[in-house]
């Protein structure tokens, strides 16, 4: 079974992908990380993510920069939606997801494009989404324990530039598959997110 879990950034997909993936008992895969990987090594060169070319040798990144966790900050995911404009940057990736997804034991993917490109197979597909307005304030509670100066105004003007770029890129763009089932998380509790997403998968492939 493959589960597609795409949405913008801080809509809870990454939570509600890891949970769908430990209550089915399948594999799971952040494909925003690898764009972060790129991103990050395009920023420690100090290259152009903008440039294609500079972005393209970014996606040269070794296995173990996945673990780094200076993929989770606000630059590093700002870095990635640059890099991730680039045809040739999701080209570059588009063979590792794919081989991800049809692996024998099933698997869960969240991202941007999983349910259109990556796995437009999916026996589910959920559109995870919420207000831009209650993503910042997520993102700004989870950066201020670390970062007292976190300014929230910041993070929403983030927030909206990045669906921007992300929805209305050329390639692969975010959008809501034709047949995606949507949650939105705007009001919902982590937990009472994860149980409705439970019980959509359930709902689409009967399986339990
Ligand atoms: O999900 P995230 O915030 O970690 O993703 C970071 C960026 O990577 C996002 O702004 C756009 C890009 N991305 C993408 O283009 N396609 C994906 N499947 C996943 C992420």
């Amino acid at each position: 079974m493959i589960i597609a879990v795409d949405g913008p950034a801080a809509s809870g997909k990454g939570t509600i992908a890891r949970e769908l993936a430990a209550h089915f008992g399948l594999a799971w895969l952040d494909t925003g990380l690898l764009y972060r990987a790129v991103g990050v090594t395009v920023m420690r060169a100090e290259e152009d993510p903008d440039d294609p070319d500079a972005a393209l040798a970014g996606c040269d990144f070794a296995d173990d920069l996945l673990e780094d966790s200076e993929l989770r900050s606000e630059r590093a995911g700002n870095y990635a939606s640059r890099v991730s404009v680039h045809p040739a940057v999701r080209a570059a990736l588009i063979e590792r997801q794919e081989r991800f997804a049809n692996q024998p034991g099933g698997a869960v993917l969240d991202g941007r494009d999983i349910g259109t490109v990556i796995a437009p197979q999916a026996d589910a597909k959920l559109f995870v989404t919420a207000s831009a307005e209650a993503r910042a304030d997520r993102r700004f509670a989870d950066e201020v324990t670390s970062n007292p100066d976190a300014d929230r105004d910041a993070i929403l003007a983030d927030i909206e530039a990045r669906d921007e770029r992300d929805s209305e890129r050329a390639s692969a763009p975010l959008k809501r598959a034709d047949d995606a089932d949507l949650l939105d998380t705007t009001n919902l509790t982590i937990s009472a997110a994860v149980q409705r997403a439970i019980a959509l998968v359930e709902a689409r492939t009967g399986k339990r």
